[in-house]
């Protein structure tokens, strides 16, 4: 179980993370904070670009960089944006693969409102996987 102070520490990374997001086409800034188990917190932030196809979410961009450091077990992403959004589709499979037991804390971008906790499972029942 992670310690309210832990997830303190993670909504605040991600909310620093947002800082950095480079979303000039829709504008929806996103940061994302990844634990791994070893302590160790990855940031990630939404990156779009004029082809927008090839945008990347943060919470993709956080675990890239959390596996290309060499990580491989995580506890928690939290991830910051206005309105509190769950993480899409495409980053579900991704966390699936990287993380089947993960949890996910989503918050406001605004004030410190309150944080939202899922499990990968009720966000993604039934995954894919090989
Ligand atoms: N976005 C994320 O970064 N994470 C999500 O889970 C949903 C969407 C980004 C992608 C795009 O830059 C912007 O938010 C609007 O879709």
């Amino acid at each position: 179980m992670m310690e309210s102070h832990d997830t303190r520490r993670l909504v605040a990374a991600a909310r620093a993370a947002r800082r950095k997001a480079c979303a000039p086409y829709s504008r929806f800034r996103v940061g994302a904070a990844l634990l791994a188990a070893n302590g160790k917190v990855y940031r990630g932030c939404n990156i779009e670009n004029a082809s927008y196809g090839l945008t990347v979410c943060a919470e993709r961009v956080a675990f890239f960089n959390a596996i290309s450091a060499g990580e491989r077990r995580f506890v928690a992403i939290a991830i910051v944006s206005t309105g509190a959004a769950t993480p899409c589709g495409a980053c579900r499979q991704v966390m699936a693969e990287f993380a089947p037991n993960l949890r996910i804390l989503v918050a406001e971008a605004k004030g410190r409102g309150k944080v939202k906790t899922f499990v990968l499972d009720e966000l993604l029942p039934s995954r894919f996987c090989l």
